[in-house]
């Protein structure tokens, strides 16, 4: 997810710019980068890390110019550097572009660039966009566009300028929002309100396959046929802050909301057309070294650990690889055995997590292979793995992690079908319907965020009690436990996590009237043994709040707290399963009047051992 921004008006255009990414840089702060018009001349300055450094660099210039566009970058292809920073020029700095989104379709695009004699400067799927247009580029800079555009395949919110069609914006949107800004005789184009809310609340909402020109002289919208379109001009509500957390009040419940796109985004660009083979450009492994490999350790903290856990069901059933599982902290004290046959994937949201990286740099001096599972790329986990596996997340601003944990299971999801495919125990019928199913997962997803009201009821309900147990069987044991972590962590009550078949050993002597109990109970393989924790905690008169599916008329007979999820495979009900236990610790910290977004004693990333 970046931020992009462009203007043209009688301001100072640099400034309004430089505004607007800061206004932007939520949406990603690995980088940053202007280009100014004026006079004939493309100017363009750009600078790695956060936006105080490119400030740093706009003060020594004298940036003259009416048009222009900006851009903050969240990585996904390229590490963050300067030279992989937006915008992106030609081959003869005559045409600059913005972008926010994945090309699926860049390398081979690429390649044909190449061959065509393009010179590229960056390592990003983005600038095969710009040596397209330059090629297409026959003195009317729409119509290049427009032609590129039937070219590439993938997300993408765009900002074009060119030295040689100049006073206009070229913008056009596909899957990644863009909004058109209505000024007095001043005209902008952003990936969202926050950017230009100081100069207008006027907005056209561009859809998908929509293009837009824009001049001094107004906005013309059209369709990548070139046709004409009517959009009617919004007036935006939100003042500046509620607008960066897109008018949700915390950014834990905007990221939450954020998951369907979360899904399709770790998803872009893996996938064959016919669904039977997963494409992972990152591994740096071949699929005959995927095969020699006769075991996989996965190492991680906190909620990473968790969605480890749920690899280590995925990857055994379907891979027929003994997995381990092992809290990062731990495994690097111990003298683990690790050998060349091993596979280690280490799974971190940040990247920098101090006790994962440590145990990353234990596993390789012993001779395993690392894969890192990041967010955040070119943080210091992939840097220092051997392969990579990133999530499409975006800049998770809460703490308490919620988008991330769900790209990492889609992410884990997707290694599992491809190592079966690798080793011949998924056929490619199988592995169609298992990624049909995956695909089915964000309007999932949106079906429970709809039911979000119900979640607030039960957080009213029971936001005073001081214990809850979260009870899960077999691959739903991990969101047990990563549900008693988020109400933990930002509400601080005190939870637990435990394995359903466990409660005889112990923690059913914690059941009474006062003790919510939630209990994933969804339809799979251990249901009837759940059902039985459920009749073993009503006995005791504990309260119990249910994850089932809609269908499920049998859980209503034993408890009438029930949060109703859309079936899915096994495999995939973590995912599902896990959002309802999101929003409930979610609306629960909010009734405390807690800190949800950053709460007591954390921090996002913990780079301290
Ligand atoms: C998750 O809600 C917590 N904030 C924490 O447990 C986190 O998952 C853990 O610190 C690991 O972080 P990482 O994924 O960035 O390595």
């Amino acid at each position: 997810m970046c931020g992009i921004i462009g203007y043209i008006g009688e301001r100072e255009v640099a400034q309004v710019l430089f505004e607007g990414l800061q206004r932007l840089e939520y949406r990603g702060y690995d980088s940053a980068g202007i280009a100014v018009y004026d006079e004939d001349e493309l100017t363009v300055i750009r600078s790695e890390g956060k936006l105080i450094n490119l400030w740093h660099r706009l003060k020594k210039e004298t940036l003259r110019g009416k048009i222009g566009i900006g851009h903050t970058r969240w990585a996904t292809h390229g590490r963050p550097s300067e030279e992989n920073s937006h915008p992106h020029t030609d081959c003869h700095g005559k045409l600059v572009v913005v972008h926010n989104g994945i090309i699926e379709n860049y390398l081979s695009l690429r390649e044909k660039l190449l061959e065509d004699g393009h010179v590229f400067r960056s390592e990003t799927d983005t600038e095969v966009i710009v040596h397209l247009i330059e090629q297409h580029f026959d003195g009317n800079l729409e119509e290049a566009v427009r032609e590129t555009l039937t070219e590439v395949k993938g997300a993408y919110a765009l900002g074009v300028i060119s030295a040689e069609d100049p006073g206009k914006i070229v913008a056009a949107r596909c899957d990644s929002p863009l909004i058109l800004g209505v000024g007095e005789d001043e005209y902008f184009i952003a990936s969202d309100f926050p950017a230009i809310l100081n100069y207008t609340r006027s907005v056209i909402f561009l859809d998908n396959h929509e293009m837009a020109v824009i001049t001094d002289k107004g906005i013309k919208v059209m369709n990548t046929q070139g046709e004409p379109l009517e959009k009617p001009v919004s007036q935006v509500e939100w003042n500046p802050v509620q607008a960066e957390k897109g008018g949700f009040k915390h950014f834990m419940l905007k990221e939450i909301h954020e998951q369907p796109r979360v899904v399709e985004d770790t998803i872009r660009g893996r996938l064959e057309e016919d669904l039977s083979e997963v494409f992972l450009d990152g591994l740096n492994l071949s699929d005959e070294e995927l095969n020699n490999f006769d075991r996989i350790v996965i190492l991680a903290c906190g909620t990473s650990w968790h969605a480890g856990l749920v690899g280590k069901f995925l990857l055994e059933e379907y891979a027929r690889l003994p997995v381990e599982v092992d809290i990062a902290s731990e495994f690097r004290y111990r003298d683990p055995i690790i050998n060349e046959k091993t596979l280690l994937l280490a799974i971190s949201q940040s990247g920098e997590t101090a006790d994962t990286l440590a145990a990353v740099r234990e596993s390789q001096r012993k001779g395993g292979k690392v894969i890192a599972v990041t967010n955040v790329v070119g943080s210091s986990i992939p840097r220092e793995s051997d392969g990579l596996l990133y999530t499409h997340a975006g800049p998770e601003i809460g703490v308490a992690s919620t988008k991330a944990f769900t790209a990492q299971l889609v992410a884990i999801y997707l290694f599992t079908v491809k190592m079966g495919r690798v080793k011949g125990l998924i056929p490619p019928a199988q592995a169609q319907e298992m990624i049909s199913e995956l695909r089915k997962i964000p309007r999932h997803l949106e079906t429970i965020l709809e039911h979000n009201e119900y979640i607030q009821e039960l957080a009213r309900k029971y936001f005073k009690k001081r214990d809850f147990l979260y009870l899960g069987r077999g691959i739903n044991y991990p969101i047990a436990l990563e549900g008693a972590l988020k109400l933990k962590e930002i509400s601080y009550i005190h939870a637990e996590g435990y394995p359903g078949g466990e409660m005889k050993h112990g923690p059913i002597a914690l059941i009474d009237e006062n003790l919510p109990v939630v209990c994933i109970a969804t339809r799979d393989r251990v249901y009837e043994k759940t059902v039985s924790n459920i009749e073993e905690v009503k006995a005791r008169d504990g309260i119990i709040i249910a994850i089932a599916n809609f269908e499920d008329t049998e859980i209503k007979s034993k408890t009438s707290e029930i949060i109703y999820v859309p079936k899915t495979s096994e495999a995939l009900s973590p995912i599902l399963n896990n959002v309802p236990l999101q929003l409930l610790a979610y609306h629960i910290a909010v009734r405390l009047g807690a800190d949800v977004d950053q709460p007591r004693n954390l921090a996002k990333s913990v780079t301290v051992e």
